[in-house]
């Protein structure tokens, strides 16, 4: 009888299904940088299983197939990968919008204008605090505010249009105002600023990381004067802490709805988070067509839509809005991927999650776990 639910639940999921829009291509987990709230999963690929350029390129291909229409190449750090022209000179030959996600400490000027003339069109640069030294010591780095900064620039004067991503805690948000000057001055054109989300690696520096509620308070109307007085010059895109939320995110636009992954290895997810749900098997683009994956992965379809939904989700007016929140949040905080997402005020948990994020930002500044490939 169960089979036959879950059949039924299957089957619901592929008739709801979109074509996929964009793939976050993780093209390896290298990265110089070793941030507290790295978001890849916990254990992460060595270089000897990343995909070959080939298998990058066969993927791309299918994903134009089913309607893809971006690739944002990303890591670990993209740049690492020595094949990334290549990958972006076939990605805008078929078509597809390119984007890069990068630290951008590997990055130069001739090897931006080389990606550049491969037809990238558009790069994201992390930056980890306005204060160089703080920033440095953010991501373990000697000196890599002062290169990303160079490469920022380097970034303007090749052509390329510049979205910088400033990740914001308890240990740089008095530098918000800071952060958002850089960003004109650096001519983006868009800043995000995304409070860290504590699920994988980042779960273990929530006591390290976590703003207090006047901090959040504070960077909130510093963010909305910001907008109001920058309009036309600088856009900002502004992501809250779940743990003071009062609804959840849609996250990633809905589990399997218009975006995947693609790791290292191949596996396709619905988010880079995905893996840290135990017991879930993604498959590998090594094994299967995008095509196949897309539509009958049976982890793909598990939280797609609503049916999956326990009873609090399913009977809420909210359901098609938020689409039920984070699953890796829900897995995260009780345990249970399928659970009401605790950022959301209906779930039995949301008022330990307000309590954990008071306490956690109470505590003094606990040294970072940095994150680093084989462990911490
Ligand atoms: Fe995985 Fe939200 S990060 S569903």
């Amino acid at each position: 009888m169960d089979d036959i639910v879950q059949l039924e639940n299957v089957a619901e999921a592929q008739a709801r299904m979109l074509p996929p829009i964009a793939i976050l291509a993780e093209l390896t987990h290298r990265c110089p940088l070793q941030c507290p709230y790295c978001s890849n999963p916990l254990e992460l690929e060595r270089a000897n299983a990343e995909l070959p350029t080939a298998d990058w390129i066969r993927a791309m291909n299918e994903a134009v197939d089913i309607g893809v229409l971006q690739i944002h190449f990303s890591g670990g750090e993209p740049t690492a990968r020595k094949d990334l022209e290549e990958l972006v000179r076939h990605a805008a030959g078929i078509g597809l919008y390119t984007n890069l996600i990068t630290s951008g400490v590997l990055l130069d000027e001739d090897k931006l204008q080389r990606l550049f003339d491969a037809g990238l069109d558009h790069v994201q640069l992390s930056i980890q605090d306005a204060d160089a030294a703080n920033a440095d010591r953010i991501g373990n780095i000697k000196d890599g505010h002062r290169r990303k900064l160079s490469v920022a620039r380097a970034i303007r004067k090749v052509g390329l249009p510049l979205t910088m991503n400033a990740v914001v805690h308890r240990q740089n948000l008095h530098n918000l105002a800071g952060l958002i000057d850089l960003a004109v001055e650096l001519e983006a054109a868009r800043l995000e600023v995304a409070h860290v989300q504590y699920y994988g690696w980042a779960l273990k520096n929530r006591a390290s990381l976590m703003p207090t509620l006047e901090q959040l308070q504070d960077a909130t109307a510093t963010v909305e004067a910001a907008r109001e007085r920058l309009k036309g010059v600088l856009t900002i895109d502004y992501v809250v802490p779940d743990y003071y939320a009062r609804r959840p995110k849609k996250c990633m636009d809905g589990w399997g709805r218009r975006f995947f992954n693609i790791s290292p290895a191949g596996k396709v997810l619905p988010c880079h988070a995905a893996e840290s749900i135990t017991g879930l098997q993604f498959e590998s683009i090594r094994d299967y067509s995008l095509a196949w994956i897309w539509e009958n992965s049976p982890a793909l379809n598990l939280y797609r839509g609503t049916d999956w939904m326990p009873p609090l989700c399913k009977t809420c007016d909210q359901r098609e809005i938020d689409l039920g929140g984070c699953r890796c949040q829900a897995f995260a905080l009780t345990g249970n991927a399928a659970e009401t997402d605790p950022a959301c005020q209906k779930s039995p948990v949301h008022d330990i999650i307000f309590d954990i994020a008071v306490t956690d930002s109470a505590t003094g500044a606990p040294d970072y776990i940095y994150r680093r490939l084989g462990g911490a």
